[in-house]
């Protein structure tokens, strides 16, 4: 297990340089699982060389695809894949596994695996994806360890309302419907930019989709064919807004590059609300600390609205605000846990109930050594051991390593002092 160490700066804004933005964790993952359902070779580039990546290829490798990830590049061949049972070990990591469901259940009539795992932040459940697969007319069948889902005959055609806009379900049923015998409608689908991604993806494999970014989408069924040009993964958002924050924080003046500022506009409104400087081009965005930062009311909500993702790295910038700022968590019930240690920090965070957190700034934060909980509370701790004063050292490593391509070099090249250490 490897930790950051990380020199903080004690609130001075000293980071310049220029950053560049590697593709999407949360694109990248649902196509490489849509790669099974397609014939022959896909070859994606700008891919983020993260610990889900190797983790989607490893689960891939186990139904028999061959893949193989190099310098942002991956190759994912697909003929020989037959297999129809999740390597447990792995699904059990990685929530994206859910993702496997639909294209391993569409691919070879049956599907097995473990209840998915992941980032813990509260009761992640998965019945969205058996109810829908059964309406498909999927047979599910549960016990205590492992699911098993199968279609011998293949999916029918039909109508699915999701009771919540879900992003890998609303991805799961994108790439299962494509070879359902007839056309599916679903309806209260995530708008995630990410999804309209996968769709663009299937669309230039063949497959007919309509509707992609908006709550109703149809996927009639097709012939899908390979395609030997290679598919460029987006910009990450995520990481764009953590490093939108870092330059909030500390940002003398820093640009970020190869990114698409268009899919990131809740976070920036609200930079701009709290006085922060954000320039925007179509493909960078130029960022600086203010000499005073205003507080904020920041609600999480489904794309278009402020990503739940952000909302641990702007807990951090919201402890450097003046006056009162308040967050309300409304995606996920257990993403508030990590307060606890920007407390113990210095910072002066209440939890009212599990959504609800109000926070008064700005405090002097003080180095710590903590553990990150998940990948997006984790990188919250390095932007917290970087504000504060003295040496931090921020643990499990390998969970902001899940998401974010070699983090602390990106981080080093713009003057913090941060090393990895065994
Ligand atoms: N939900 C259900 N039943 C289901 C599925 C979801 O009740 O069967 C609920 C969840 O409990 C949650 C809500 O639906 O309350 C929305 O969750 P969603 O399903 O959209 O989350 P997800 O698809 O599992 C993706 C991202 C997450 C991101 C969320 C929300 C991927 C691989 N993961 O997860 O990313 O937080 O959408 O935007 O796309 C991350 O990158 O660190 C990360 C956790």
């Amino acid at each position: 297990m490897s930790s950051f160490i990380v020199e903080g700066l004690a609130g001075k804004a000293s980071l310049e340089g220029s950053v560049a933005i590697r593709g999407a964790k949360n694109s990248v993952l649902p196509i490489m699982a849509a790669s099974l359902v397609v014939p022959g070779e896909t070859i994606l580039t700008n891919v983020p060389m993260i610990a889900d990546v190797a983790s989607m290829a490893s689960l891939l490798e186990g139904v028999g695809a061959y893949v193989t990830c190099k310098d942002n590049q991956c190759s994912v061949r697909t003929q020989d894949a037959r297999g129809s049972v999740l390597q447990s070990d792995v699904a059990k990591r990685l929530r994206a596994s859910v993702l496997l469901t639909g294209a391993v259940l569409a691919r070879t009539g049956k599907v097995v695996f473990p209840h998915p795992g992941g980032c813990v932040l509260g009761s992640r459940p998965i019945d969205l994806f058996l109810s829908g697969l059964t309406a498909l007319g999927a047979v599910v069948t549960e016990n205590e360890e492992i699911t098993t889902i199968e279609a011998p005959q293949g999916m029918v055609g039909g109508e699915l309302f999701f009771r919540v806009p879900s992003v890998t379900a609303t991805e799961t049923f994108m790439i299962a419907a494509t070879l359902a015998k007839g056309p599916v409608t679903l309806k209260n689908c995530a708008m995630e930019p990410e999804v309209v991604v996968l769709a663009a993806y299937l669309k230039s494999r063949g497959a007919d989709i309509e509707g992609e970014g908006t709550p109703t989408i149809l996927i009639r069924p097709s012939h899908l064919e390979a395609n030997s040009t290679p598919f460029i993964i987006n910009p990450d958002r995520i990481e764009t807004g953590s490093f939108l924050i870092l330059g909030a924080l500390l940002g003398k003046d820093i640009t970020i590059t190869n990114t698409n500022p268009a899919h990131c506009e809740a976070l920036i409104d609200t930079l701009c609300a709290m006085g922060v400087s954000v320039h925007t081009t179509p493909t960078e965005i130029r960022v600086s600390r203010p000499d005073i930062i205003k507080s904020a009311s920041i609600r999480t909500h489904e794309y278009p609205g402020f990503p739940t993702d952000l909302q641990a790295p702007i807990s951090v910038l919201l402890t450097q605000a003046e006056g009162e700022s308040s967050i309300l968590e409304t995606i996920f019930d257990g993403r508030l846990n990590y307060t606890q240690e920007l407390v113990r920090m210095g910072a002066d965070i209440s939890v009212v109930n599990p959504h609800k957190a109000l926070i008064k700034g700005p405090s002097l934060l003080k180095a710590r050594d903590i553990d990150g909980p998940d990948i997006r509370a984790g990188l919250a701790f390095l932007l917290a051991a970087a504000t504060a004063s003295g040496t931090s050292k921020i643990g499990n490593a390998h969970l902001i390593d899940r998401g974010y391509e070699a983090i602390d070099e990106k981080l080093s090249a713009l003057g913090l002092s941060i090393k990895r250490v065994a």
